[in-house]
């Protein structure tokens, strides 16, 4: 058993609901269980690069209140800045990863608890491959891709908060007779798009798993008409290609280039080819805002009691993992390695079909 006394935490990659319940349930465990000292690293590796580091001892008490229910990260995270090929102002890349590894060791931490993606785990993993730091990692992902775990914290309030959005589309789609196409996160994968498009009752989901053409979408679309249907749904991955290829990105101010802007596409190619009037809803962030849910609140704190637990145990180099029903835990590499899309032939897939949503593909 390691002598543990004092231990690290950082939220990295994009932030999403249930952040905060993994916090609490971390500091609970380490500080109620085991006597230890959490001290909260800010704004993910980026806090490891100030100096002095960013941080925020963090106690029982500052989860007394509304924190399990809040979006966000009170430690706050970046997407930005990969230490191992840092942007610099002039457009030029460098390796700040001594750096980083330099301010985790003037913490004089025992152990660090990383909670992240697939990228940021990977990240966190070189780190400490390089650094001889003993990591665990918490699974969160609103985008659902990261391999070896049913769960990753996040992707159940993001799923909620899109088919909120189809729930509120339904009924203006249908006082005006239109078809509405809503366009969601996800980054390469659909799993946002398959489930809440199954959830809200869309007509056709475009997944980037799946290829479509506007033609087979059309008809899904005249059938609903000649159906008498006056209305129609049409959930859209923002990772999804136009018919000739391109993938459709948007430009952010600062210069970060994310997906974005399929979903107008779509509308007008639907336009175009069936006459019907169509609307866009780009639901962006707010899907990654909000309360979580009780489930994803429910596997943060399952989370970090568990990869508490594991540094007691000196299970490192392992990330925390839900498995048929139990939380287990799986060597780090190969969670970050085993990137999961949304499988074609998969349960979720033919459960689609058999309600007669269409992908565009037939
Ligand atoms: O990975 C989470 C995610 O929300 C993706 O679904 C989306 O493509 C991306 O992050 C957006 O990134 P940003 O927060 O930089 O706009």
């Amino acid at each position: 058993m390691p002598n543990i006394r004092r231990i690290g935490i950082l939220t990295s990659g994009g932030d999403c609901a249930g952040l905060n319940a993994a916090l609490r349930a971390v500091v609970h465990r380490a500080i109620d269980g085991y006597g230890w000292e959490v001290i909260g690293i800010r704004q993910g590796t980026a806090g490891l690069l100030a100096r002095p580091v960013d941080t925020q001892p963090l106690e029982v008490s500052l989860f007394d209140g509304n924190l399990l229910r809040t979006g966000g990260t009170i430690l706050g995270t970046t997407n930005r800045g990969d230490p191992f090929d840092y942007p610099l102002p002039d457009g030029s890349r460098i390796d700040r990863s001594e750096e980083v590894i330099d301010g985790y060791l003037q913490l004089g931490l025992d152990a660090l608890i990383g909670i992240g993606g697939d990228g940021s785990l990977d990240i966190l993993r070189r780190l400490a491959q390089q650094g001889g730091i003993n990591l665990v990692g918490i699974p969160k992902t609103i985008d659902n891709d990261l391999g070896h775990t049913e769960v990753s914290i996040g992707y159940a309030s993001a799923v909620t908060v899109a088919t909120d959005a189809l729930d509120h589309l339904q009924p203006t789609a249908a006082s005006h007779s239109r078809v509405m196409v809503l366009e969601v996160m996800g980054r390469d994968a659909g799993h946002i798009a398959l489930s809440a498009g199954i959830a809200g009752g869309a007509d056709v989901i475009l997944i980037p798993e799946i290829p479509y053409r506007i033609d087979h979408v059309a008809a899904k679309i005249d059938s609903l008409k000649h159906e008498g249907r006056n209305f129609a749904l049409v959930m859209v991955a923002e990772a999804v290609k136009r018919d000739d290829g391109e993938t459709v990105t948007q430009t952010q101010p600062g210069g970060a280039v994310t997906y974005g802007g399929i979903g107008h596409y779509i509308g007008e190619r639907i336009s175009e080819t069936t006459g019907a009037e169509t609307r866009i809803t780009v639901l962006g962030h707010v899907q990654r805002g909000g309360m979580p849910t009780p489930r994803d609140r429910l596997m943060a704190s399952v989370f970090g009691v568990h990869a508490v637990d594991l540094v007691a145990r000196g299970a490192f180099d392992r990330m925390v993992a839900w498995s048929s029903r139990k939380v287990v835990d799986v060597p780090l590499a190969e969670a970050v390695a085993g990137y999961r899309a949304v499988d074609p032939d998969g349960a979720l897939v033919h459960t689609a079909r058999g309600l007669g949503i269409s992908f565009g593909d037939r």
